[in-house]
């Protein structure tokens, strides 16, 4: 019997050592930090937000209806039919690490709050046809994001995610066509709306025409999204990760107490 008792507790110690060993794991260096969006309640109001800033815009400008008609083919639900493609999750980046541990001592890592929520709200829509379709978004409460324009990719095509970055830069900084609103904080106004295209904007090595439409947030449709502060890994799946997580963490104590009870 005593023997038995020693089994059991063999096992209680591996499983608590295996249970230390997983939480070091979670604290390994992440790819970035983000405010998450639910991907079923973001999913629905994008796509009605890109369906009605998409007739809008091809109200506004006429001459690109048929490019606009031949994109929203592919969009008809929230689920795209190719070119477009939706990304992995609808988030706002807040420091992107790449991996690298010395990057966790930056004020924008010690700073962040997981699980804190955060609002992202935007009733303004930048599309570039055939391309990419993104939002700036200002997360409330504030937070330190490393970016310089805060932003939820929506929807995505010829461009990867990542270059939303540097389409809102060529619109918003570094003497872009709209640096003036963007600093009058503009786009954070609920009744402000514009409509502008900029043709032959340079972006990287790429040379393309940018639509940029605001219609007012209290009429109109918008996005209104709860974020939700998460150490990212994109060759991870966010939720898996975390459920499978607490499910080892669950069967772990199970047979540890099991093993000690039965043996
Ligand atoms: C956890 O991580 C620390 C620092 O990286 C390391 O020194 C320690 O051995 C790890 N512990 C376990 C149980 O893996
Ligand atoms: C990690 O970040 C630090 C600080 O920015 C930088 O000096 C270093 O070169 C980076 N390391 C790698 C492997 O990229
Ligand atoms: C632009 O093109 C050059 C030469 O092909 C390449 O080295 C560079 O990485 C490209 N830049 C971007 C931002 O894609």
């Amino acid at each position: 019997m005593a023997k038995l008792q020693v089994v059991g507790l063999f096992f209680l110690i591996l499983n608590v050592g295996f249970i230390f060993a997983q939480n070091n794991a979670t604290q390994s260096v992440p790819q970035y930090l983000a405010l998450v969006a639910d991907t079923k309640i973001a999913s629905a109001q994008v796509q009605d937000f890109v369906v009605q800033q998409m007739g809008k815009l091809k109200q506004q400008f006429p001459d690109i209806a048929a490019q606009i008609d031949q994109d929203m083919q592919s969009l008809t639900t929230s689920n795209p039919t190719l070119p477009w493609k939706n990304p992995a999750d609808y988030h706002t980046t807040v420091f992107y690490l790449g991996y690298n541990a010395t990057l966790m001592q930056s004020d924008f890592y010690t700073q962040f709050q997981p699980g804190k929520s955060y609002a992202l709200q935007s009733s303004t829509f930048v599309y570039i046809p055939g391309t990419i379709m993104c939002t700036p978004v200002f997360p409330s409460p504030k937070i330190n994001i490393a970016n310089k324009c805060p932003h939820i990719t929506l929807k995505i095509n010829k461009w990867e995610a990542f270059k939303s970055n540097a389409v809102l830069e060529a619109l918003f900084v570094n003497g872009g066509p709209l640096q003036t609103q963007y600093q009058a904080d503009f786009f954070m106004q609920q009744e402000q709306t514009l409509a502008k295209r900029f043709q032959s904007m340079k972006i990287g090595n790429d040379t393309v025409d940018v639509y940029i439409i605001k219609t007012n947030y209290n009429t109109d449709k918008h996005l209104d999204l709860t974020g939700v502060a998460q150490y990212c890994d994109d060759a991870k799946s966010k939720e898996t990760s975390t459920s499978s997580q607490q499910l080892n963490f669950f069967l772990s104590v199970m047979i540890a107490a099991l093993s000690y009870l039965l043996f």
